[in-house]
């Protein structure tokens, strides 16, 4: 039986509860890819578990209790006492980041964050490590799921913030206390972290300019539609001179910026850089499970050596036979009977047709078509026999089409 990696957890509320979950589900794996298994030192919240024991049984600490006080002592003191942590905190960093990543360098240890902003969209790594030499321009976001999601009711369905707002708390998107996320102080928080994170200087909250979605009405959105723009919280961190300005506030989008089609309680970042041109990043910004997931990835990459590829812990079955939809072009004689014998294929192998367009005539005459997902093996034995057919004049084109969706 290999050795035990401790883990210590602060709060068991939405997010604690599903990394306990998570943990003890994954457990196995993870002990195979790192060779310590680790399990749950102890719990802490206000009416179960005592710091000092917890401290004293663990290799890392989990913060997921939120609040300044007491998570700042609590973090603190792990750190100084030589134990990782990992933190999903946006509020703790952006006021006492620097006192905090001080103290994990001092004693060299690790402090990890990656569900403090954007939830499982992995921003907080590109920034710190894929993009560490990229010089940054300007960091956009929306990252608060919250009143992106308001925006899209509204956006949707013509409501008011009110009603939108309420839907939210329906639906478990916004706290029975929405003012953080309406007021724009939680993207503030992010922004802050974002801001650090990208141009290498301290950034706390109070430099953050910010500005909520409260006064929005549902004309801003009608005159948004009418003029193909978008509305959402916008947070931006960008190089102004010689200096940084970092902001948050409602802001228009042309349907062509990557962050005009993410609608819902979704989040997503752009990152600009002369040298990268622009990547951005897009998922779940919050949720128990979501939540826990990136909190769970940064607790393995404290277990494991930075630079290490963990040897795998399974062998998965490749799959081949897959489904798909497809695009079909085909370049036939203009004579009677080809539509029948294409279909008489196309149906033989079970292939159905979603949608046909007949185009040119003559020598010019196609067939276009777009055929319901199915599996690949029956669409291209379908293809074969069409090629085989007297009136092709050039063989079959065939582009997949992928037709999942996504979001809301
Ligand atoms: N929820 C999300 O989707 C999400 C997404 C990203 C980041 N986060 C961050 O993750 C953190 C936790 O969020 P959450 O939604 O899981 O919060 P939550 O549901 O309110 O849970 C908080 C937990 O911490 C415990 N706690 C709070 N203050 C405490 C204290 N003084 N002493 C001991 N225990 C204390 C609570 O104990 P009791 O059970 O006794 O009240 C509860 O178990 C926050 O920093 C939040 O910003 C959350």
């Amino acid at each position: 039986m290999s050795e035990t990696f401790e883990v210590g957890l602060l709060g068991h509320g939405t997010v604690g509860s599903a990394f306990a979950e998570l943990l003890d589900a994954r457990a196995p794996q993870i002990e195979t890819t790192t060779g310590l298994r680790p399990r749950l030192s102890g719990v802490l919240t206000r009416s179960r578990g005592n710091f000092d024991e917890i401290l004293a049984a663990s290799d890392l600490i989990v913060e997921v209790m939120g609040g300044v006080d007491p998570a700042r002592e609590y973090v603190l003191r792990a750190l100084n006492a030589g134990k990782h942590v990992v933190t999903a905190n946006k509020q703790l960093l952006a006021l006492h980041g620097e006192e905090l990543w001080a103290a994990a360098r001092e004693q060299g240890v690790q402090l990890r964050f990656e569900a403090a902003v954007g939830g499982i969209v992995p921003i907080i790594r590109v920034l710190s490590e894929t993009l560490a030499a990229a010089h940054i321009d300007r960091v956009t976001g929306i990252v608060n799921g919250t009143t992106n999601f308001i925006l899209s009711e509204m956006a949707r369905t013509g409501e008011s913030f009110g009603s939108a707002l309420a839907e939210a708390q329906r639906l478990g998107y916004a706290e029975a206390d929405p003012t953080a996320d309406v007021g724009g102080a939680d993207a503030a928080a992010k922004m802050a972290i974002l801001a650090r994170l990208a141009f290498d200087t301290p950034v706390t909250l109070d430099q953050v300019v910010y500005e909520g979605i409260e006064q929005i009405t549902p004309d801003d959105l009608e005159y948004a539609r009418e003029l193909d723009l978008s509305l959402k919280l916008i947070g931006t961190a960008a190089r102004i001179g010689s200096g940084i300005a970092v902001r948050v506030h409602p802001a228009f989008l042309y349907s062509g910026h990557p962050l005009a089609s993410v609608n819902g309680p979704f989040n997503a970042v752009t990152i600009e850089a002369p040298a990268i041109t622009e990547i951005t990043l897009s998922g779940p910004g919050a949720g128990g499970p979501q939540t826990a997931s990136a909190v769970l990835g940064d607790v393995i990459s404290a277990m494991i050596p930075p630079a290490s590829t963990p040897e795998t812990s399974q062998r998965l079955e490749i799959v081949t036979d897959l489904e798909s939809g497809f695009y079909l072009h085909l370049a036939v004689d203009d004579e009677p009977g080809v539509l029948a014998q294409v279909a008489a294929a196309l149906g033989s192998h079970g292939v159905s047709v979603k949608s046909l367009q007949q185009k040119g005539m003559g020598d010019q005459a196609r067939l276009v078509m777009v055929l319901h997902r199915g599996p690949e093996r029956r669409f291209f034995a379908a293809i074969d026999e069409i090629a085989a057919l007297p009136f092709m004049r050039t063989r079959p084109r065939a582009i997949r089409v992928i037709e999942e969706e996504f979001g809301v």
